[in-house]
């Protein structure tokens, strides 16, 4: 293309705000009626059948939704199934020879699992797990990244009614402790270690470090990824994961029938408070509700070759790699390695190979792919790609726009999916066939989901004012209480603005946002203590408690700062014992003890030395003016200040770092 020209698209592709869905796209997708925001407002709740339609049932719900003892909603009460048949047992007729993963590994090397192969290593683990005393209710963690025995792990739990509690590779011994304490699971699937890079990486080190701090006797099974290169050997009293596979090969386990409101798995994520919670997912409402939205706000169909780069550590992995497309028989494409390794083309060599068809990523990745040039996916064909969606975090414009231009040729809608770990699936975003896209926004509510953005009082907004996110009615896949914690659960998502007297219940996602005219809802992050780097959930107060641990260390204030990149990144502002010197060997000492607590992924940009916070009369400190200073910022009042000269003497040492 000319230089001309490309000036001439940029410049059009700037100006407008207003995208509709191709025509192309719309005559194929699954979801086309545009009655179908009425049918759910008119027969609601009932119109979420269509859900529970998409799944096999062994016994068929009486109510579709029980709200006698809000906020505990229960969906589909009464029906019984099983989500690991419903991944599995039901496609092979039809799709036992296709595809079920497709796994690329770091290293370049492939792995192809058709439905018959999934199903057959699914039972053989489930009957291996048996053997190992794990039974219905137990809660099994997993510690594993991105290699196909962790879905294989997964539905083999689910298969026994054993409820998974998957822990991100990348967080921290401690964090994996402290989530097998709080889940009381005594069973724990993992695996040597892994590539990054290029290099082998040790894992099991790590979670035996874990495993020491769990009080109880834990039964180990360690997945060997990578033969003679491991650092670790496996010892005694763990499992070797290949081994129990062989020695139950061609093992049948007959799934095991649960409620639809028994829980299918526990997903710790970050909140206020230095405690990570346990987000519970039932069996019913959870695998409807990821079944219906991949097939609705995804367009996935069995023929597809389906592609979510995140991962199945977080709840993105789960709903949206592993059980939506699984249960609609589709391929799925898991990528192990990271996007720029061995070449920043990596994720577009994978498309082209792969004739993948949707593709849905994190606006981290698309800001990192803007920085890098149009050059790497011009290298490739992506003409297979059909629509692409995002999630994890705000997108803004600029970014929407190269995507849809650079990736999507113009020729595929964009999906900028708002949800949650509590919320289960996607509740915010266009239907793709249907609806406008406006680059910055995430959509309407779906059909069915009822959301709003208020003000402190709890009335709506004006369009284009900033409020409180809320929903206000109940919905398939939402969490239904916080591990073993009801009071939490109540405290944290419903005190705000829920109303008990007058028998209204407004769930509060703790997230800022506006709505304009159409009902176009943009959020705009998070208004608790949490942060979002690169996509990923972090507490301020686990980072900050991480922190003061350190000897030498009196107090610490932990905020976000902007990031080109990551979105937001880590700021700690550090108070030093007397005595203790404000070395860089102390600053690295600080940064060692936040990825031993929680992991690298919280690893601070900047560790800042400072005689004082900035606190109010009363004691409480001014995070807000701390972020100022990170984004460089012109700082708010600083009058209500006790000691406002403080404010001047951090703003220098972060210019001059
Ligand atoms: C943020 C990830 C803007 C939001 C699925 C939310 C978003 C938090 C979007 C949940 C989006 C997620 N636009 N912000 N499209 N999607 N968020 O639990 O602040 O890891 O509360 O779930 O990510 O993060 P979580």
């Amino acid at each position: 293309m000319s230089d001309d020209t490309e000036v001439h698209l940029e410049a059009r592709l700037a100006e407008q705000d207003e995208f509709e869905p191709p025509e192309s796209f719309v005559e194929q997708a699954n979801v086309t009626d545009p009655g179908i925001e009425d049918e759910f407002e008119d027969n609601w709740p009932e119109a979420w059948e269509r859900a529970a339609d998409l799944l096999d049932w062994e016994t068929d719900y009486d109510e579709v939704l029980v709200d006698d003892n809000e906020p505990f909603y229960e969906w589909f009460v009464g029906g019984e199934l099983n989500a690991s048949a419903n991944c599995l047992d039901r496609h092979l007729d039809d799709r036992g020879d296709e595809p079920a993963i497709e796994w690329i590994g770091e290293l370049g090397e492939t792995r192809t699992y058709t439905y018959e192969e999934l199903h057959r290593e699914v039972n053989e683990f489930a009957a291996a797990l048996r053997d190992q005393g794990v039974t219905e209710d137990d809660v099994v963690a997993m510690y594993m990244p991105m290699i196909p025995e962790l879905p294989i792990a997964m539905l083999a739990c689910a298969r026994i009614g054993a409820p998974h509690a998957v822990v991100f590779a990348g967080f921290s011994a401690d964090a994996l402790a402290e989530r097998m304490n709080a889940s009381d699971s005594e069973h724990l699937v993992t695996v040597d270690g892994y590539y990054r890079r290029g290099d082998p990486l040790d894992h099991l080190s790590k979670a035996r470090e874990g495993r020491e701090q769990v009080d109880g006797d834990v039964t180990t099974v360690v997945v060997d990824r990578l033969g003679e290169e491991s650092p670790a050997d496996v010892a005694g009293g763990e499992h070797v994961y290949g081994d129990l596979v062989e020695e139950h090969a061609g093992a049948t386990v007959e799934p095991v029938t649960r409620d639809a409101e028994d829980m299918l798995f526990l997903m710790y994520t970050s909140g206020t408070t230095g405690k990570p919670k346990g987000v519970k997912h039932t069996t019913g409402g959870y695998l409807s509700y990821v079944t219906w939205t991949s097939h609705a706000v995804l367009d996935v169909k069995p023929e597809d070759t389906y592609w979510c780069s995140a991962d199945i550590g977080w709840i993105t992995g789960h709903s949206y790699i592993v059980y939506g497309p699984l249960a609609l028989g589709t391929t799925s494409v898991m990528y192990e390695g990271t996007p720029d390794y061995p070449d920043k083309d990596r994720l577009w060599e994978i498309v082209d190979d792969y004739d993948v068809t949707q593709l849905y990523t994190a606006p981290t990745a698309i800001r990192a792919f803007m920085k890098w040039g149009p050059e790497y996916p011009d290298r490739h064909d992506l003409s297979s790609l059909r629509l692409l969606g995002t999630v994890g975090e705000p997108i803004n414009p600029r970014a929407w726009k190269w995507y849809y231009r650079h990736i999507g040729n113009e020729e595929c809608p964009i999906v900028d999916t708002w949800w949650q770990t509590e919320t289960g699936g996607m509740m915010i975003t266009t239907l793709p066939a249907l609806n406008t896209m406006k680059p910055g926004s995430a959509g309407p509510p779906l059909p069915g989901i009822s959301a709003d953005v208020i003000d402190p009082s709890g009335d709506p907004v004006e369009a284009g004012r900033a409020g409180h996110l809320v929903v206000n009615k109940p919905w398939p896949g939402m969490l239904r209480t916080l591990y073993k914690n009801d009071e939490r659960f109540i405290n944290e998502y419903w005190d705000e603005y829920s109303n008990p007297e007058r028998d209204q219940w407004v769930y509060f996602p703790e997230d800022g946002a506006k709505i304009d005219d159409d009902g176009y809802i943009t959020v705009l992050g998070r208004v608790d203590d949490v942060l979002n780097v690169s996509g990923h959930r972090l507490g301020t107060m686990e980072i900050e408690s991480a922190t003061v641990g350190v000897e030498g260390v009196a107090e610490a204030a932990v905020v976000g700062g902007d990031h080109e990149i990551k979105g937001e990144a880590v700021y700690a502002y550090v108070i030093t014992e007397d005595g203790q010197e404000e070395s860089e060997a102390f600053r690295e000492e600080i940064i060692a003890a936040v990825e031993d607590a929680i992991g690298p992924i919280a690893r601070p940009e900047q560790v800042i030395f400072t005689p004082e916070l900035p606190k109010t009369r009363s004691g409480k400190i001014m995070r807000r003016l701390l972020e100022d200073i990170a984004n460089g910022d012109e700082l708010g009042n600083t009058s209500t200040l006790r000691n406002p000269d403080v404010v001047h003497d951090i703003q220098q040492k972060v210019s001059s770092e």
